[in-house]
């Protein structure tokens, strides 16, 4: 194998930026009726967030070699979906969280009524966004992020979550949960931006199912463990929640140090998953990485 030269940051900022633009466009203004809710979506979509979900599906889209400019809709679309699920998860009824990505969440700024709709509307224009491209698997890609945001995926999870509040749930109960109100959007991440090709191999679709799986709980046990570790400002949002409202997560199940020990073992899985593949695999391997060891 040739010695790889890829850094990750300028990719990063390139695809970060590329997706933002795409975002920025694929929103009506904030003049556009109904302006108060156009105002409030853009609020809580643009202008902040690492947008993992998006690098990883341009990631996957380099390791099958599809365009990034075909990509832009997959991770447009997964941005989307994940902006509603914290819109939601924010709310009074859920994590009851006043402060997002650095600033008021959606629901303090606008109102819960609004912040409702926000995730409603966002939810609808994933899904138009995909399907206007009239490529030959935006079917596939609708089929994908359907099930990933639905019952059997981050809604089932994060309803999984506010029924789990303050029992100690089994590890594997936890897992579950985990890969269903993370895992399943990190999978659709990477399999929306393989299938931006026009037709992608199962071996593709099978290496990036296990990456997912790895890469879906280790992103949720980092987020459990920065929520016990890290504060506030560095986060952008509440830091010690989870204890305080007894939330069922990797650190109340299995302390500090046995999660980190987990997140560097499927660190180190991911690693050998990929270890036949060249350097299409550097952004799946630089990503996996960044979602390991991550500070915020
Ligand atoms: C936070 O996700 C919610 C989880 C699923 C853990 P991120 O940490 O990716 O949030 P942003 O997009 O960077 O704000
Ligand atoms: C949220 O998990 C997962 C979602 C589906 C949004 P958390 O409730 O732990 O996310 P944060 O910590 O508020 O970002
Ligand atoms: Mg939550
Ligand atoms: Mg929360
Ligand atoms: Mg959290």
């Amino acid at each position: 194998m040739s010695i790889s030269l890829f850094t990750f940051e300028p990719w990063a900022t390139i695809h970060q930026q590329q997706v933002e633009d795409a975002l920025a466009r694929v929103m009506p203004s904030e003049e556009t009726s109904p302006a108060r809710l156009h105002s409030a979506m853009r609020y809580a979509v643009l202008g902040g967030g690492k947008r993992v979900r998006a690098l990883l599906s341009y990631a996957a889209a380099e390791l099958v070699r599809a365009p990034a400019k075909s990509t832009d809709a997959a991770a447009v679309a997964v941005e989307l979906i994940h902006a509603f699920s914290l819109v939601h998860d924010d709310m009074p009824c859920m994590d009851d969280d006043d402060l997002r990505r650095g600033k008021p969440s959606c629901h303090k700024q606008y109102g819960d009524a609004t912040a409702l709709l926000v995730g409603d509307a966002l939810q609808s224009l994933a899904f138009q966004t995909i399907a206007d491209t009239n490529a030959p698997q935006a079917l596939k890609q609708v089929q994908v992020l359907a099930q990933a945001t639905g019952s059997r995926g981050m809604c089932g999870g994060q309803s999984i979550d506010l029924q789990s509040t303050g029992l100690l749930l089994t590890r594997s109960e936890l897992e579950t949960m985990h890969q269903y109100k993370t895992g399943a959007l990190i999978r659709a991440s990477t399999l929306l931006g393989a299938y931006a090709a026009e037709s992608t191999s199962e071996a593709h679709i099978s290496l990036l199912n296990q990456y997912s799986e790895n890469m879906g709980l280790a992103f949720q046990v980092v987020d459990d463990i920065l929520d016990a570790t890290a504060d506030t400002q560095t986060l952008g949002k509440t830091a010690g929640k989870d204890a305080l409202q007894e939330k069922s997560t990797y650190v109340s199940l299995l302390g500090i140090e046995e999660a980190n020990a987990l997140v560097k073992r499927l660190y180190e899985q991911t690693l050998q998953l990929l270890a036949g593949f060249d350097k299409q695999a550097d952004p799946l391997r630089a990503i996996a990485r960044f979602i390991c060891e991550r500070t915020s």
